[in-house]
């Protein structure tokens, strides 16, 4: 049910812009969507990112699974388990780029017997990373379009993606996987009968929705060409805060325009969203705080300020007396010595 909602509500996004291109509403499309799709995603963006800041941290509880910084002759696993900012964003680094935790994933199959059986599941560690970076070069490559002149790095990714040069414009490699990628990741929340039980519309929804910015561009530069000059020219506008209308777009402008109002629906979504994780895996305690609470005490910002920690040494300074009398074992004796000087 929930997928067919996501289906319908991109279809509906594809055919409310395909309308509004038919009865000429260009300044709509072009420009008033946008800038508005861009201020509510930045907006969005940094209200989120504030909002996490500013949440109290009552508990220092970095996940781990290595042996933590302690005595000299034990050895520290310093990615399982940071103990400083730098080991912090060496695991963060690995995390963001490389998708470190998400390599450990673990599938769960109940077979004959009956039985639990815990396998490694590299598939979906496989594709998400290779739909992140495609997403990401994708993007890049669209700089080509932003930007006069032409950055060097765009150049770079346009001729290792296109190094196959198959067709006339340029195949993009990543064009083809972004779509099997996507494909697959939408393919997995239908068929895996858990993963279907825990699927929502807001998980299908970005996923089609992706998958139409992506055929449409691809549809755009492969058969329903538009003339590029024309996007250049409506895309430098926005960017410079003088929008113009191009009137030289060609006969298939309403393909760029669908694809421009899908992505203007991405961004909007964006802050509202599970995408928020983009900026969110740096809020995350679990992964930006050090595993070093042995070496620095962590306050509660949530202790009432009117209520006085009473610490171990000073319980033991009020009690001491009566502690000794009953053979307690003591840090420090009546006379104040320490215990072990003795
Ligand atoms: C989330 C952001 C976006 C994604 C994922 C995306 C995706 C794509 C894809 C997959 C293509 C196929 C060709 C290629 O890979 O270059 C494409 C083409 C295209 N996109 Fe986008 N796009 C995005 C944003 C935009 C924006 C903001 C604009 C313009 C304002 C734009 C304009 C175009 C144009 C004009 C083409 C055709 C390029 C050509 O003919 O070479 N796209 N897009």
């Amino acid at each position: 049910m929930s997928m067919l909602v996501s289906l319908i509500a991109v279809f509906g996004l594809v055919a409310v812009s395909y309308m509004m291109e038919l009865v000429g509403l260009h300044t709509v499309l072009g420009i008033i969507i946008p800038y508005t799709a861009v201020l509510v995603f930045l907006g969005g963006f940094t209200y989120r990112i504030i909002d996490w800041a500013r949440s109290p941290v009552p508990f220092k509880i970095p996940t781990t699974c290595g042996q933590q910084e302690s005595l000299s002759w034990i050895k520290h696993n310093k990615l399982e388990s940071p103990s400083t900012t730098g080991q912090v964003m060496a695991r963060m680094f690995l995390e963001v780029f490389f998708f470190r935790s998400l390599f450990r994933n673990t599938k769960t199959d109940a077979t004959e017997g009956p039985r639990l059986l815990y396998t490694s599941d590299k598939f979906l560690w496989l594709g998400g990373i290779v739909f992140h970076w495609t997403f990401l070069v994708i993007v890049l490559r669209h700089f080509r379009l932003f930007v006069e002149p032409v950055p060097g790095f765009v150049h770079l990714l346009e001729s290792v993606d296109g190094f196959i040069q198959l067709t006339l414009p340029t195949f993009y490699m990543t064009d083809m996987v972004i779509v099997l990628v996507v494909t697959y990741l939408f393919i997995r929340r239908v068929v895996i009968p858990q993963v279907k039980y825990i699927s929502l519309a807001a998980d299908f929804f970005p996923l089609l929705l992706i998958l139409a910015i992506a055929l449409t561009g691809i549809l755009m530069r492969y058969i329903l060409k538009v003339n590029i000059v024309g996007v250049k020219e409506l895309v430098h506008g926005l960017f410079a805060l003088s929008p113009v209308i191009p009137d030289n777009l060609g006969s298939t402008a309403y393909i760029f325009y669908i694809h421009l109002f899908l992505v203007s629906s991405l961004l909007v979504y964006f802050p509202f969203s599970k995408l928020m994780h983009m900026g969110g895996v740096f809020m995350s305690p679990t992964r930006n705080l050090p595993n070093d609470s042995r070496k620095h005490r962590h306050i509660n910002p949530w202790n009432d300020p009117n209520i006085k920690p009473h610490s171990y040494e000073a319980y033991e300074d009020d009690f001491r007396k009566v502690m000794k009398s009953v053979g307690l074992p003591l840090e420090k004796d009546v006379d104040g010595e320490e215990e072990g000087e003795k």
